[in-house]
C-alpha cells in the first residue's frame, strides 16, 4: 500500500497504468507545466511505474520547440524539472490515452471535435474540473501576460492534479 495525495493509502500496485495527457494551444506554457508538476508528484510517492505522462499542443505553432522561458523559471523556482519538445495534438491521443486534460474551453472544443467515439469523449477533460478553487473554470493563458500570470498557472495546475490524483486514488479504494 502507498500513501496516496490524499493523505489516506491506496493499493496503486493493482492499478492498469494510467496514460495522462495535458493539453493547451502551444504546448510551450500551461500543458508541459502541468506533465511536469504531475510528474514531480507521482515521483515524489514513487508511483512513477504507474503512469505515462506527456503533454502537446492543438496548434503546430512550436513543434520542435523547447517549453517558454519563463515556465522553465516557474517550474524550477518549485524545484521542479522540466524536459519536454513541443509536439501536436493527434487523432491517436483520443485512442491511446486514457485521461486527457485540456487547459481551457476551445482546447476542449478541438480535442472533443476529432473524437469518432464517446469513449474517446469520456476521456476528455477540463483541467479546472478537478480544481478545489474555481471548478470548472479555464486555466489562464499566461503566454501574452507577465511573469505573476506564471505563478497565477502554477498554482491553479498544482491544485487541480492534486484534486485529480486524489480522485483517482478515491476510485480505486472503493
Ligand atoms: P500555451 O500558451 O497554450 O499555454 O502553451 C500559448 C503559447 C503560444 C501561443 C499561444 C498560447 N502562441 O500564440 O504562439
Amino acid at each position: 500500500m502507498i500513501p496516496c495525495p490524499c493523505g489516506s493509502f491506496v493499493n496503486f500496485s493493482i492499478m492498469n497504468k494510467k496514460k495522462v495527457l495535458f493539453v493547451c494551444l502551444g504546448n510551450i506554457c500551461r500543458s508541459p507545466l502541468a506533465e511536469a508538476i504531475f510528474k514531480h508528484k507521482v515521483a515524489s510517492r514513487n508511483l512513477t511505474d504507474f503512469f505515462d505522462i506527456d503533454s502537446c499542443g492543438t496548434s503546430n505553432y512550436h513543434i520542435g520547440d523547447i517549453p517558454d522561458p519563463r515556465t522553465f523559471a516557474i517550474a524550477t523556482k518549485h524545484g521542479i524539472k522540466m524536459d519536454h519538445i513541443v509536439r501536436q495534438f493527434t487523432i491517436e491521443d483520443l485512442e491511446g490515452y486514457d485521461y486527457i486534460f485540456a487547459m481551457d474551453e476551445n482546447n476542449f472544443k478541438n480535442i472533443v471535435k476529432l473524437s469518432i467515439n464517446e469513449i474517446h469523449k469520456g476521456k476528455v477533460f477540463l483541467m479546472r474540473e478537478f480544481d478545489s478553487q474555481g471548478k470548472g473554470k479555464e486555466v489562464p493563458d499566461p503566454y501574452w501576460g507577465k511573469e505573476t500570470e506564471f505563478q497565477e498557472v502554477f498554482d491553479i495546475l498544482n491544485r487541480s492534479i492534486d484534486g485529480f490524483l486524489d480522485q483517482l486514488a478515491g476510485s480505486r479504494q472503493q
